[in-house]
């Protein structure tokens, strides 16, 4: 299986690992098919993404594109912050092995699920935003 230099950067050095205490918006997903959990944590002032944690039992793979995925929300606003999908992390890091795709979906999931707990506790909507899901699979099924 061979990973892009971009993976192992982000796999060796992780950006964004750990805990926001003051979140506002805090989103966890599980993946059942390798046990893998999620949580991401989102601070949001004025409608922008100001910081972005993580904390994962996920592989390298679930490392790398959550580490990308908390880079590329960071400034922007909550609506844009959807275009942050697992097919975004995955191009912003020269790709995954197909075996791989479904760790980057923890990180999306988790992410939107983030966005989700946020619009719910400040009474907004975020258009296009689904409800999380408590798996992966259950909007992932192909990958
Ligand atoms: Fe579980 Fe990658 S194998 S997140």
């Amino acid at each position: 299986m061979e990973y892009s230099e971009k993976v192992m950067d982000h796999f060796m050095n992780p950006r964004n690992v750990g805990e926001i205490a003051d979140a506002s918006g805090v989103g966890q997903v599980g993946n059942a098919k390798c046990g893998d959990i999620m949580k991401v944590y989102l601070k949001i002032e004025n409608g922008i993404v100001q910081d972005a944690k993580f904390k994962t039992f996920g592989c390298g793979a679930a490392v790398a594109t959550s580490s990308m995925a908390t880079e590329l929300v960071k400034g922007k606003s909550v609506q844009d912050a959807l275009t942050v999908t697992n097919k975004a992390v995955m191009e912003a890091l020269d790709g995954l092995p197909p075996a791989k795709v479904h760790c980057s979906c923890l990180a999306e999931e988790a992410l939107h699920a983030a966005l989700w707990d946020y619009a719910e506790k400040n009474h907004i909507v975020i258009d296009g935003l689904k409800p999380p899901v408590e798996d992966v699979d259950e909007r992932h099924h192909a990958e």
